[in-house]
């Protein structure tokens, strides 16, 4: 398991910039006079982070951005960071600061003059970046050390520091999960991984195949039918509050090679991450234990194997769902909505939601749509989309509406059955949200977040290096804050 980097709250001590190891940071403002931490790196450089604020270079920063002095004489430190801070920055610059300050972090510790600024934006993005993923090397890079955050007033930013270390500490989960291969993160490890979480105060239930069948849940059971690994359903319940509970539901597909329909060789190896709706959901349920949130909140998670075996559902194949509605399999690659279909109805007649949101990593048509940067947001519910657009807004995680419409239906009608599981290229990541809101109850809050885009990207993303991203934590944790939690 990777480790995050330490986060240590400190008083504000102007003497310790000279004799800190490792990185120190301080901001400056090429407009205003030097804060009182750069000054003193100033003083003990012998004015060179004064000609270094008003250099052209400098000049040249976007907010939140930085440069660096190596081996700073009149320093103890290694390294000196100057980032351009204004006298009053907006989240985004701190974020950006923060995100800085953890791509150059590294095994020394780090000292980050913090004085006024609010810790608990900067130790987040901070925290986020400082990320790897060495779980599979046999020689491992050493871990990060600790960053030290220097405050004004030290008491009044601690719990925004805990809150910061905790969604950190969900999100490199979610990204180790993603980022975990097929053959160590099977449905079972996973599961019993799952279950260990019942130490935070969760409680946890795993459902095996014939409690499944017992349930009548045959179309998650039929993707999960060609594979050795036994399909499961894992249930992770936070009740910190009274009253009907906010379900989460997330694809878990540990491996898809797409079944019968074999997805061609080139980049298949990347479903590795087709079960990043359940490490998102897996995330914020840590999350929300650790923060003891004040939520009545439920996540399920449907983990399968969608392989091509003697015994694998075939195209042609009609299933029939938990809900009743039997579903033509046109192409057995179009698997996701299928487990969904079942967990959705499953967490719907259970736990009578007050909204239901599932994530998955559902089509490639998304990532046509919207790229990289933005998940698919389908919701039928207009101040729940709102909601969580202004939370990723905030969060600085993209996300953009995409349309819901049953114009959309005859693309999925069946011949044979009620439904198929595909409506051909066109509106691609469109025809699958309208067959998932089949299965969710006339008047129930549902919204899908569609992350085939967002959940690995090969290049570095706001707040992670290449690979997986942990994205949706920190957007989903703060909707819960503000429409699903007392005060
Ligand atoms: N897991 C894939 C979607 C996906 C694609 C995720 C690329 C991440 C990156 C999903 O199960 C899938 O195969 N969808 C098909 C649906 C099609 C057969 C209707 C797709 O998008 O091609
Ligand atoms: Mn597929
Ligand atoms: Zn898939």
């Amino acid at each position: 398991m990777t480790s995050t980097a330490r986060a240590v709250l400190e008083a504000f001590d102007l003497d310790a910039i000279g004799t800190h190891s490792g990185r120190v940071v301080v901001f400056a403002d090429p407009e205003t006079s030097l804060p009182r931490a750069a000054k003193r790196a100033d003083k003990l450089t012998k004015g060179a982070v004064a000609r270094a604020v008003a250099s052209d270079a400098f000049a040249k920063l976007k907010p939140g951005v930085g440069l660096t002095l190596g081996w700073p004489a009149g320093l103890q430190a290694e390294a000196l960071h100057l980032i351009r801070i204004p006298a009053k920055p907006d989240a985004k610059t701190l974020r950006a600061a923060g995100v800085c300050i953890g791509k150059a972090h590294g095994p020394q510790p780090c000292l980050v003059c913090a004085d006024t600024l609010p810790i608990g934006a900067l130790a987040q993005a901070a925290l986020l970046r400082a990320y790897q993923y060495e779980a599979q090397k046999s020689d491992p890079k050493p871990p990060f050390g600790p960053i030290h955050f220097m405050a004004r007033s030290p008491d009044t930013q601690r719990d925004a520091l805990a809150q910061a270390e905790a969604l950190a500490r969900a999100t490199h989960l979610t990204r180790d999960l993603v980022n975990a291969p097929a053959n160590i993160l099977t449905t079972t490890s996973f599961a019993a991984q799952i279950e260990t979480m019942q130490a935070l105060g969760l409680k946890v239930e795993i459902l095996d195949e014939a409690a499944m069948e017992a349930l009548g849940m045959r179309a998650l059971l039929a993707v999960g039918q060609g594979s050795e690994s036994p399909s499961k359903l894992a249930i992770l319940q936070w009740h910190g509050a009274d009253g009907p509970p906010l379900a989460i539901v997330g694809k878990g597909v540990m491996f898809d090679t797409g079944g019968i329909s074999l997805k061609p060789a080139l980049g298949m190896e990347e479903m590795t991450m087709d079960m990043g709706g359940a490490a998102v959901t897996v995330g914020l349920m840590q999350a929300l234990a650790e923060r003891r949130a004040r939520a009545h909140v439920v996540g399920l998670v449907g983990l399968v194997e969608n392989m091509p075996d003697g015994r694998a559902q075939r195209p042609g194949d009609v299933v029939q769902s938990m809900k009743g509605d039997r579903i033509e399999v046109i192409n057995t690659d179009a698997e996701g909505r299928l487990v969904l279909a079942d967990v959705l109805w499953y967490a719907q007649t259970r736990f009578a939601p007050s909204a239901v949101i599932n994530l998955a990593t559902l089509t490639g048509a998304i990532i046509i749509a919207l790229g990289h940067e933005k998940a698919g947001v389908f919701a039928n519910d207009d101040a729940l989309a709102a909601a969580f657009l202004q939370a990723a807004a905030d969060t600085g995680e993209g996300a953009w509406r995409m349309p819901l419409d049953a114009c959309y239906d005859p693309l999925i009608k069946s011949r044979i059955a009620d439904v198929k599981n595909t409506g051909g290229r066109p509106a691609g990541s469109i025809t699958a949200a309208q067959f998932l809101q089949r299965f969710v109850k006339p008047g129930m809050p549902w919204m899908h977040l569609d992350i085939a885009g967002v959940a690995l990207t090969k290049t570095e993303s706001p707040y992670a290096p290449k690979g997986a991203t942990g994205w949706g934590i920190l957007a989903l944790d703060a909707l819960i804050r503000a429409k699903f939690e007392s005060r």
